[in-house]
């Protein structure tokens, strides 16, 4: 529901932040100190830099279920669940008892289990696919997949969506957020890098397009055409927000790849498994070539995986018969896949592919946890959830939305819907503060940012869900009044 706001004093909205941000560091004493040891130790205190933010990131303790404790004794019910790693909740009674049995028999052989082969077969049935093979995180997903692309067509360039975020290889670190003043027009979006660091010969093989503009893709395919070696796509954009595809585009982007002879990539890290038993593929009804999963799929252990089709997957064994040893395959891709001393097949490797720790995680998730029953339940709560937050929204007439894709949702602050990164800049940031503080002042945590969303997990409850719905009518409330 498009909500037109009446306007909103942002007088009191900066007051509400300052508020409630004295309140976190109020509750929140040992996590300030945690954090200043940490900066000594860590660049910006943190692993991994998505884990900063002002005034300084909580450190957590315990989780368990659909709760989680930071390091002052706070509980929150968790709605952030580790970015959408936990479709299956912290620390799942089953999972937490096959994995105790794991740990105490050898977390890594770098020889092959037979865990990895009933989790392939598993992905397999789910995904339609053919083959699949084991990574540790999304980003290495991503990486092994555009390469085997590359190796099976022929060709480097690959297109990826603006404001798609596919993990933090050079190839795709590229135009997530990019400055207004710098994207370039929508026809050709300008290639932006996301990071110092970059070169820039990585950049001029990853061709932007803007999401949910078939044409627009159609004619960035013809510019480069028999260049391009995949289409790296997120089905639902969940880096800026919730964005879904809009009817008949993901069928229109699987005709493009089609005509030009290009590998379809889905990257359902973060929908794979979570939004239906089969992810996006099942949810929208159309297949790519190959997908990548991760984040859900290990149920809190890091995994990653790909697959797809036998012709592209068999890359990895050899590369006979496919396009890239074919005359008519992209004329640049055959010059480059035959420098002298190219092995005839793609490289995929990895010490840890394939442990019996992520195996065995990923295997007692996905058949024992996150089943086909689970979804439907998944998929009330959600639209539970975002009913209640576009009530509150409608009540209080803040510039807003709500939305859900399946069990992952938020509230959009900016009354247009989003349909892509170039209506997302539109975001009203300072209203996201305030609630995101407002929210985890009160035992509600969210993710720490606009760009991402809630995910619910089978560990949810209803009353739960009515709670979130309650504190964020109390910030409307609040925020208007
Ligand atoms: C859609 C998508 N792809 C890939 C990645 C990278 O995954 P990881 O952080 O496990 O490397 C992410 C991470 O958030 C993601 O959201």
């Amino acid at each position: 529901m498009t909500v037109t706001g009446r306007g909103i004093d942002r007088a009191r909205i900066a007051e509400i932040n300052e508020r409630e941000e004295a309140d976190y560091r109020g509750r929140t004493a040992k996590s300030a100190k945690l954090f200043e040891r940490a900066r000594e130790a860590m660049p910006l205190g943190v692993a991994s830099s998505f884990q900063a933010y002002d005034p300084y990131p909580l450190f957590m303790t315990d989780a368990r279920g659909s709760r989680i404790t930071d390091a002052d004794g706070n509980e929150y019910i968790d709605f952030d669940m580790a970015f959408g790693v936990l479709a299956a909740g912290h620390s799942h009674p089953i999972l937490a008892e096959a994995l105790q049995h794991r740990v105490a028999n050898g977390t890594c052989y770098t020889f092959p289990v037979e865990d990895g082969i009933a989790l392939a077969e598993e992905i397999k049935a789910r995904f339609a696919a053919d083959y699949v093979r084991f990574s540790n995180s999304g980003t290495e997903a991503t990486m092994d997949a555009i390469r085997v692309a590359r190796g099976y067509t022929g060709r480097e360039k690959i297109v990826k969506f603006e404001g798609g975020y596919h993990g933090h290889h050079d190839d795709v670190l590229v135009s997530i957020q990019p400055p207004r003043e710098v994207m370039g027009p929508i026809e050709s979006p300008t290639t932006v890098p996301a990071s110092a660091g970059i070169p820039r010969s990585r950049i001029a093989e990853t061709v932007i397009a803007p999401f949910n503009e078939p044409e627009l893709l159609a004619g960035i395919l013809e510019a480069n055409d028999r260049e391009i070696a995949a289409i790296i796509i997120e089905p639902a954009q969940f880096n800026i927000g919730v964005v879904p595809p809009k009817p008949g585009f993901l069928e229109r982007v699987r005709e493009l790849a089609d005509e030009h002879g290009i590998v379809l990539i889905f990257d359902e890290v973060k929908t794979g498994v979570v939004l239906a038993w089969g992810g996006a593929y099942e949810y929208f009804g159309v297949k790519p070539d190959l997908f990548c999963l991760a984040k859900s799929v290990g149920g809190g252990i890091p995994i990653g995986a790909f697959g797809g089709r036998a012709e592209v997957m068999r890359s990895i064994e050899s590369l006979e018969g496919t396009p890239a040893f074919s005359a008519d395959a992209g004329v640049a891709g055959i010059e480059r896949s035959t420098l002298p001393g190219t092995a005839a097949r793609v490289a995929h490797l990895g010490t840890f592919n394939g442990n019996p720790l992520s195996m065995t995680a990923g295997l007692v998730t996905l058949t024992q946890i996150l089943v086909k029953d689970a979804y439907p339940r998944l998929q009330a709560m959600a639209d539970r959830l975002t009913a209640g937050c576009a009530d509150v929204l409608a009540e209080y007439a803040l510039p807003g939305y709500a939305i859900n894709v399946g069990p992952k949702g938020c509230v959009m602050f900016t009354p247009e819907r989003v349909t892509n990164y170039r209506d997302f800049i539109g975001l009203d940031a300072e209203l996201w503060t305030a609630s995101f503080f407002y929210l985890a002042n009160r035992g509600i945590l969210l993710p720490p940012g606009p760009d991402d969303q809630w995910t619910l997990s089978v560990q949810h409850t209803d009353a739960e869900i009515e709670r979130h719905v309650a504190v964020f009518r109390e910030f409307a409330a609040e925020v208007t009044g």
